[in-house]
């Protein structure tokens, strides 16, 4: 089985040396593919900006930008059975960045004018094949964050959505341990507060789950 994860945030350049990025460490994402790796999977991790030890057992593809984790998510998504989006995906970029570094002259004010970015899993979900399974992960402020959960589910055409709530000071970013609850068509499950590994054990159960309800692809005429 061929998993692609996708881990720790992405940066995107104001100027040649700052950047607008998010708090993500990827440890979410690296606790994935190593207990992916240790059920068996062929893993390959799209890295943006993690700076932790890498596992020999998989294939690293280091990326900075939401445009650069697109490109590498495109060029590895056909050969992937499951696909695990933990990277935070910056939802907007500078619209503009410059080639130097910026100088503050006179200014006591800059603007900084943000556009959208694509959504990267959305995108691969619109052109996913039936036989793939595609997890997502929503973190989510305080109240309402299962509806959210629930809300993305739909939209953006995955089979799980894995929701953290990052009100939450104890678990979370920059932190070792998680709590989470897995929302799939079927229904939630809520996973008590543990450390990443045993949070992304569970998470893979869901996957394995999953997959034992996917219809085998016919791969040529029956023997
Ligand atoms: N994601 C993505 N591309 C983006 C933004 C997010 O692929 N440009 C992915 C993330 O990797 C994650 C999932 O989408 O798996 C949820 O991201 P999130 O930003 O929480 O979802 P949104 O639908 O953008 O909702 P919100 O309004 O809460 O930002």
């Amino acid at each position: 089985v061929k998993v692609l994860v996708t881990a720790g945030g992405t940066r995107e350049p104001i100027d040649a040396v700052r950047f607008v990025g998010n708090r993500s460490s990827g440890r979410t994402g690296f606790a994935l593919a190593a207990q992916a790796a240790a059920l068996g999977a062929d893993v390959t991790v799209v890295a943006a900006n993690v700076a932790l030890p890498r596992d020999p057992r998989m294939r690293y593809v280091d990326v900075q930008t939401a445009a650069e984790l697109q490109d590498a998510c495109a060029a590895a998504f056909a050969r992937a059975d499951v696909l695990l989006m933990a990277a935070a995906v910056a939802d907007f970029r500078p619209a503009r960045s410059f080639a130097g570094k910026l100088k503050k002259a006179e200014d006591e004010r800059m603007r900084v004018e943000l556009e959208r970015t694509p959504d990267i899993l959305a995108g691969l979900a619109a052109t996913r094949r039936p036989d793939q399974t595609l997890v997502g992960f929503a973190a989510e402020h305080g109240d309402g964050a299962l509806d959210h959960g629930r809300d993305k589910l739909a939209r953006k055409g995955v089979d799980a959505v894995v929701v953290n709530d990052i009100a939450r000071p104890d678990i979370g970013f920059e932190s070792a341990d998680n709590e989470v609850t897995i929302i799939t068509a079927a229904g939630e499950t809520h996973v008590e507060r543990a450390s990443k590994a045993e949070v992304a054990r569970a998470v893979l159960d869901a996957v394995i789950v999953l997959r034992m309800l996917v219809e085998p692809e016919t791969t040529g005429p029956a023997a």
